[in-house]
């Protein structure tokens, strides 16, 4: 499975990619807002297109993806090829973000704008990572249209089946890839169990029918997370900085550290060239 980091934070790609572990940057309008706060607050005055041009640099050879503000077709499409003009020419790496349907409301007359703009995209060889997928379904559709990522939010599908289960939790609480079972029925959103399920439904219908679109799981929030997505199947998982750090912690780790440090007899240590 492919690593991404889900950041805009351009020192926390720079600190990943010295060390080689990553294939991939996501970032999207609020993670970028985010950023260039922080920047400004520190009295950094970087413009914001030196700064995307920064990220894209530091991640060349790997897609880092950037999403449209617009919400209708037309507009989608302006700002996609406009995103990739101004800014493939730097590294050859950037994948254009496009919601699955930008509607506010059920059934809206934009609700195909998203699968419309995609098709374009596609059509013109821009690469697209489609987001905001919450089913299978979402994510066949924006396949068909020639996605090249999909994204399923896996941390808020969990938050949307907990809701409806009535069970409190905090947004970094763990969610059993497994679902959970309340009055002896187990709690489900159109037929997806858990954001991991979603992502695993997501990975079994793009593979049954040799689709080449890559699933990439979202909205991860623990090493758990990551675990189950790996599991499921997923192509791709992008996950906030913190949490690669998590990925190697293990408290039996830093105890096994501790001894074989200690028990480095002077005559092994000789043999390596260290004085003990
Ligand atoms: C996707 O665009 C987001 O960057 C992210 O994965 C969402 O994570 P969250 O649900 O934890 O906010």
């Amino acid at each position: 499975m492919k690593l991404f980091v889900d950041t805009a934070e351009l020192e926390e790609i720079q600190a990943l990619y010295a060390i080689g572990i990553v294939d991939g940057v996501t970032t999207n309008p609020s993670l970028i807002k985010k950023a260039v706060d922080r920047r400004k607050k520190h009295g950094d005055s970087t413009k914001i297109e030196t700064y995307i041009k920064k990220i894209l640099k530091t991640a060349k050879g790997t897609p880092v993806s950037l999403e449209v503000t617009k919400t209708e077709y037309a507009g989608m499409v302006d700002e996609g090829v406009r995103l990739y003009k101004k800014f493939n020419p730097v590294a050859r790496n950037v994948y254009v973000k496009i919601p699955v349907n930008p509607a506010m409301k059920k059934n809206d007359v934009t609700c195909f704008d998203g699968i419309r703009a995609i098709k374009t995209l596609a059509k013109k060889n821009i690469p697209v990572n489609c987001t905001l997928i919450f089913t299978p379904e979402q994510a066949l559709l924006a396949a068909k249209a020639g996605a090249a990522f999909v994204s399923p939010f896996l941390g808020r599908e969990n938050d949307f089946i907990r809701k409806k289960g009535r069970w409190f939790f905090k947004k970094e609480d763990y969610y059993p890839s497994r679902g959970r079972s309340k009055d002896g029925k187990l709690v489900t959103d159109q037929g997806v169990s858990s954001g991991a399920n979603l992502v695993n439904q997501c990975v079994t219908i793009l593979k049954k029918y040799n689709l080449k679109t890559q699933v990439l799981a979202a909205s991860i929030r623990s090493t758990q997370d990551v675990l189950d997505v790996a599991l499921a199947g997923s192509d791709i998982a992008t996950i906030p900085y913190n949490l690669f750090k998590e990925l190697l912690t293990h408290q039996k780790t830093i105890e096994g550290m501790k001894t074989f440090t200690k028990d480095i007899v002077p005559e092994y240590a000789k043999l390596l060239g260290v004085t003990k």
